[in-house]
């Protein structure tokens, strides 16, 4: 994929990945546009990066998303890469007597279903483009899902199938899908979720990023950063041994909080 003179929208483009993505793709020369649920984040960013565009939109709320479409539709019509980075990271415990079926609800639905839904909606327009793509941010833990977080896990697989299925029935069209599976990452959410200090092998935004651009330029498919490499082929090669090593390393980052 060419990574100039694209017109791009990051969701979650204030904090984490999405942050240090729109800085690396401003400073590639492409018009930048953001979005997230807290206006604040949002003007920091744009303090930071004055050429980005900002709107306010969660993606949780469907009204939301269809109004965040059609404005970015209205106001950039040249717009050729959706990047779906947005995501939450929620645990649920099923020994549980209870469930916070909102939450879980809220989990899938930002996670799986908004990014989904932003890739249909856009489609139709991206593929009048003469080079578009949609960059679906999955996670390392595609390969060997985290106990904690189910539905996170399940969210992601759907993501990981969605493009592999969305990249086959588009392979005559002008538009690209991409999967990025990052691991661990030293973001605002990532600190939320676990001690990242415990975890010690975190890449920073910045590292990650590099390697996203990287894999853009050579045109791959199936971006996978740092340890998801290596998860890739463990996970294959011996699933349960290596599931249960990374929940016992991820159970021991939890625990220390
Ligand atoms: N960090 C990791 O270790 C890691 C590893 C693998 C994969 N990933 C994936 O990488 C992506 C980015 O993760 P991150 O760690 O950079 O996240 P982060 O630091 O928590 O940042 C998340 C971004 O998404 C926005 N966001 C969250 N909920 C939203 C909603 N309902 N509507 C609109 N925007 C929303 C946030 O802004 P507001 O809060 O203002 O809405 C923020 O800009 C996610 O898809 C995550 O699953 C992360």
């Amino acid at each position: 994929m060419k990574c100039k003179d694209n017109t791009i929208l990051i969701t979650g483009g204030s904090a984490g990945i999405g942050l240090a993505l729109a800085k690396a793709f401003v400073e590639a020369q492409n018009q930048v546009i953001i979005c997230g649920r807290n206006e604040e984040k949002l003007a920091a960013a744009q303090a930071d990066l004055p050429d980005i565009a900002t709107k306010r939109c969660d993606l949780a709320q469907k009204s939301e998303r269809s109004e965040l479409v059609t404005w970015v539709l209205a106001h950039y019509p040249a717009i050729n890469v959706i990047i779906n980075n947005a995501g939450i990271f929620e645990e649920t415990d099923l020994l549980s007597d209870s469930f916070d079926f909102d939450l879980i609800d809220q989990q899938l639905t930002v996670d799986l279903n908004a990014p989904i839904e932003l890739a249909l909606r856009f489609l139709p327009h991206l593929r009048q483009q003469t080079q578009a793509a949609i960059i679906n941010i999955s996670s390392a833990l595609v390969y060997s899902p985290d106990a904690g977080t189910p539905f996170y896990g399940v969210a992601k697989a759907g993501i990981h199938a969605f493009s592999q299925t969305a990249r086959y029935q588009l392979k005559d069209t002008h538009v690209k899908i991409v999967e990025v599976l990052p691991p661990r990452v030293d973001t605002p959410g990532l600190n939320n979720a676990l001690d990242a200090d415990q975890i010690g092998d975190a890449m920073t935004p910045e590292e990650t990023v590099e390697e996203i651009m990287k894999g853009l330029s050579e045109g791959k498919d199936e971006i996978r950063i740092g340890q998801a490499k290596w998860l890739y082929i463990a996970s294959r090669i011996a699933p349960a041994f290596v599931n249960k090593k990374v929940n016992e390393q991820i159970n021991k980052a939890r625990n220390a909080q």
